[in-house]
């Protein structure tokens, strides 16, 4: 393949490069994965009203989230244990990520620490994704290392309390090698176990709304609930506090039968009506699946596969790239739409056109 020109040639360069477990496991999602195809069809029912004659010689793709500047509305998902994709792991997406101006969320089951990753891209947007440990302790450590790191958010997620099966991963028998670094897990699982789903079951799965204040004073961060679909849930977050709400169903990972993230937004973003920021995750694959998001309430979008195919098949600049082909596909479609800035995209713009 010559210079990729899509996330699309990225995933087939990140196939031919990994090995079955990692890619098994980078791809699949849960139960049947309904969830996981329908996150992608829901693209394809809304379809766009573009305006013409609104002088778009001047597009910006650039926004804030919780106040940062971002030069695209696109920040990394959280994606665990990402040396099986790239040796510098996390610390390459992260300088892709700034390379592209925006950031990454880093997962508690990440296999660089925060000060590694602002070493390697000094100033880097970081926010810490969440998962609690039954030992609180090993939670405890995390967040006072997150605060010390200078991220600027929790990302807590709220739709794994246990991991759902995946039977792409047990097909091909994916363990996680038992010298990955974990910083954030390792004291929690020690030398075993080795599959996903059994390091998971020492998550808490007690944890309720109430441990929210617990997380904010332990952090003194700003809460992001990642893993919201329902009005009601998304009511309950702004009244306990939270910043900010990604719809995600976790790419497909966990409930299979969830609606698409794209279907679940609008919801979302009504019960919130605008008192924070909303965020979607799941099947961004192309600029205009980002505009598509966009124009139905979402202030930015988060992307976790795309990102990692980039990092699998040429690590940092692949990262970059990937990034780069969102924003220069959105830049397009904001200028075929007639929108000079993110800010001007609108429930106007876009159509469901099929059921
Ligand atoms: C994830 N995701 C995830 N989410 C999270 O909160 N913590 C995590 O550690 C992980 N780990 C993880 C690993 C892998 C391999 C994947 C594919 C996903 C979910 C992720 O943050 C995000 O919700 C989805 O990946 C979004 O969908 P797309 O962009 O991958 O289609
Ligand atoms: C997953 C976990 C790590 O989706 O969130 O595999």
């Amino acid at each position: 393949m010559n210079v990729p020109l899509s996330i699309a040639d990225y995933e087939r360069l990140a196939e031919e490069r990994l090995e079955s477990g990692p890619w098994a496991y980078l791809t699949g999602g849960s139960g049947d994965e309904w969830t996981l195809r329908e996150n992608r069809a829901a693209f394809a029912r809304w379809t766009f009203r573009p305006r013409v004659l609104c002088d778009v010689s001047e597009i910006s793709t650039a926004t804030t989230v919780l106040g940062t500047r971002i030069e695209i509305p696109v920040v990394v998902a959280p994606v665990a244990y990402q040396q099986l994709y790239h040796p510098d792991g996390e610390c390459a997406t992260a300088r892709g990520a700034a390379a592209a101006g925006t950031g990454i969320a880093v997962s508690t089951f990440s296999t660089r620490s925060h000060e590694e990753i602002a070493s390697a891209s000094p100033g880097v947007l970081q926010w810490c994704q969440l998962y609690v440990f039954q030992d609180r302790g090993v939670t405890h450590e995390h967040l006072v290392e997150v605060a010390a790191a200078g991220c600027r958010a929790v990302v807590l997620t709220v739709d794994t309390p246990r991991l759902a099966q995946r039977e792409r991963d047990l097909r091909v028998g994916f363990e996680i090698p038992s010298d990955l670094p974990l910083p954030y897990a390792r004291a929690a699982i020690g030398d075993a176990p080795k599959n996903p789903a059994d390091q998971f079951a020492l998550l808490d799965a007690s944890v309720s709304w109430r441990d929210l204040e617990w997380i904010a004073g332990e952090s003194n961060l700003p809460i992001v609930l990642k893993g919201v679909v329902t009005a009601e849930d998304a009511r309950l977050a702004v009244e306990h506090g939270a910043a900010a709400i990604i719809v995600s169903n976790h790419g497909g990972r966990q409930l299979d039968g969830v609606p698409a993230t794209l279907d679940a937004l609008p919801e979302v973003a009504e019960a919130v009506a605008g008192r924070v920021e909303v965020y979607l995750d799941g099947g961004i694959r192309r600029g205009t699946d980002v505009a598509k998001a966009l124009a139905l309430g979402a202030r930015a979008v988060l992307a976790g596969r795309g990102p990692v195919f980039g990092l699998a098949a040429a690590g940092e600049d692949g990262v970059r790239h990937v990034l780069e082909l969102l924003r220069d596909e959105l830049t397009l479609a904001l200028c075929l739409l007639g929108c000079t800035s993110p800010d001007e995209l609108t429930r106007g713009h876009i159509q469901r056109t099929a059921t």
